[in-house]
């Protein structure tokens, strides 16, 4: 196999960077630091400003504020051709009408390659992405997985230090998107290019990822490894956008062990739960408690932080089983994700079934309120 690997990873920070259009920040002082040759995606839902903060590193949008740095040297004012990096959208911008081989060597073209160096760039880049022999094709004559894959080649063809990706598999249908990631992934790794991924789709950013940026609103809430990101959400929006979540909130009680905190239930009446903290000064505690956490039934009975439910309905999900349960003190529903025990499609519990729902306290995490 060829050595792919660039001499030169860069490392890329973004410092204080803003955008404002009209009144509103699409980024408001954004700071990141990617790696050099890592993956760090930045995950949030439409409109949080993932595009716009890639358009400023790509030079597309000028920052009103702030720095883009690579590898140590300042880029924010040059201009987009000057930047060395490569991009690739979910649109796959090829031209139509080229080739896949024209494509390619379209940028090398450009720069006053011959002839002969560009055919050898062009099978060397076919090679890379497992297309080889399909030069002479048109793009309406593959596959979206294999118009992704030349669109990655053409951008990886200048021997970029940074890599953009918006969306890039937001055009593909599950399955192959699913593949897609692994192979864009391996392709990352193997070329150890510094890589920005957008993405809006969690499970892409979970599985792709060295680093992910949780964004709302133009700003990062918190950044760290899927693991760090998942188990010890910070806020609350992280909790709820990053996978799912039961949210209690309530007023903190020093008590006799640590932390309890009081949530008013239904008709007036007082729920204590414990809080993975030893004691609290806030006046308002907030606890994120993933549905996989939530044991149910007999497992659930001998925990200190327990509730009694009514199954509302419960669905087979394949490789686990959901259950909305409805909590009468609390009066809302809380979920449940267990693994499916038995046989497959046999679920342990019915809608009508009344059962005692509960966790852990450190299964619980004290997350702060988004401002
Ligand atoms: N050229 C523009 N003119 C005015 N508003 C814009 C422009 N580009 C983006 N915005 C606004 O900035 C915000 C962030 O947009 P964008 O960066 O595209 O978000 P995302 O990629 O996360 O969906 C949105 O509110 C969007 O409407
Ligand atoms: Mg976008």
């Amino acid at each position: 196999m060829e050595d792919l690997t660039l001499r030169h990873p860069a490392e890329l920070r973004l410092e204080d960077l803003e955008k404002r259009f009209g009144a509103t920040a699409a980024v408001d002082r954004l700071n990141l630091l990617a790696e050099a040759g890592s993956l760090v995606a930045l995950l949030g839902p439409s409109g949080c400003g993932k595009t716009t903060t890639l358009r400023m590193i790509a030079g597309f949008e000028r920052p009103d504020h702030g720095r883009i740095v690579v590898a140590s040297r300042d880029i924010t004012g040059l201009p987009p051709h000057r930047r060395a990096l490569g991009m690739v959208f979910q649109n796959y911008s090829l031209f139509p009408h080229k080739t896949v081989g024209e494509n390619i060597a379209f940028g090398l073209r450009m720069s006053g390659m011959n002839r002969a160096d560009r055919d050898e760039e062009v099978r060397r880049m076919l090679n890379l992405v497992q297309l080889s022999g399909y030069a002479d094709r048109y793009p309406s004559q593959l596959s979206g997985g294999q118009q992704q894959r030349i669109a990655l080649a053409r951008s990886l063809v200048p021997n970029p230090r940074v890599l953009l990706l918006d969306e890039p598999l937001g055009a593909l249908d599950k399955g192959l998107r699913e593949s897609m990631q692994f192979e864009l992934r391996s392709m990352q790794q193997r070329f150890g290019i510094t890589t920005v991924l957008v993405t809006h789709d969690q499970e892409e950013a979970l599985s792709m990822s060295d680093r992910i940026a949780v964004m709302s609103k133009g700003r990062i809430l918190q950044i760290g490894s899927a693991t760090e990101i998942y188990d010890r959400p910070a806020t609350r929006f992280v909790a709820e956008f990053l996978g799912a979540s039961n949210i209690f909130e309530g007023r903190p009680v020093d008590g006799e062990a640590g932390t309890q905190i009081e949530i008013e239930g239904s008709n007036g009446s007082i729920i204590c739960i414990e809080a993975p903290i030893a004691r609290s000064a806030d006046d308002r505690i907030v606890l994120s408690v993933r549905p996989e956490r939530v044991l149910i039934g007999p497992a659930a009975e001998m925990l200190s932080n327990r509730l009694q439910a009514k199954v509302l309905s419960a669905a087979f999900r394949g490789t686990y089983a959901a259950y909305q349960l409805h909590v009468p003190a609390l009066g809302r529903e809380i979920y449940a994700y267990r693994q499916a025990d038995g046989p497959l499609g046999a679920l342990a519990f019915r809608a009508g079934d009344h059962l005692v729902a509960g966790w852990r306290t450190n299964d619980s995490v004290v997350v702060e309120e988004d401002t």
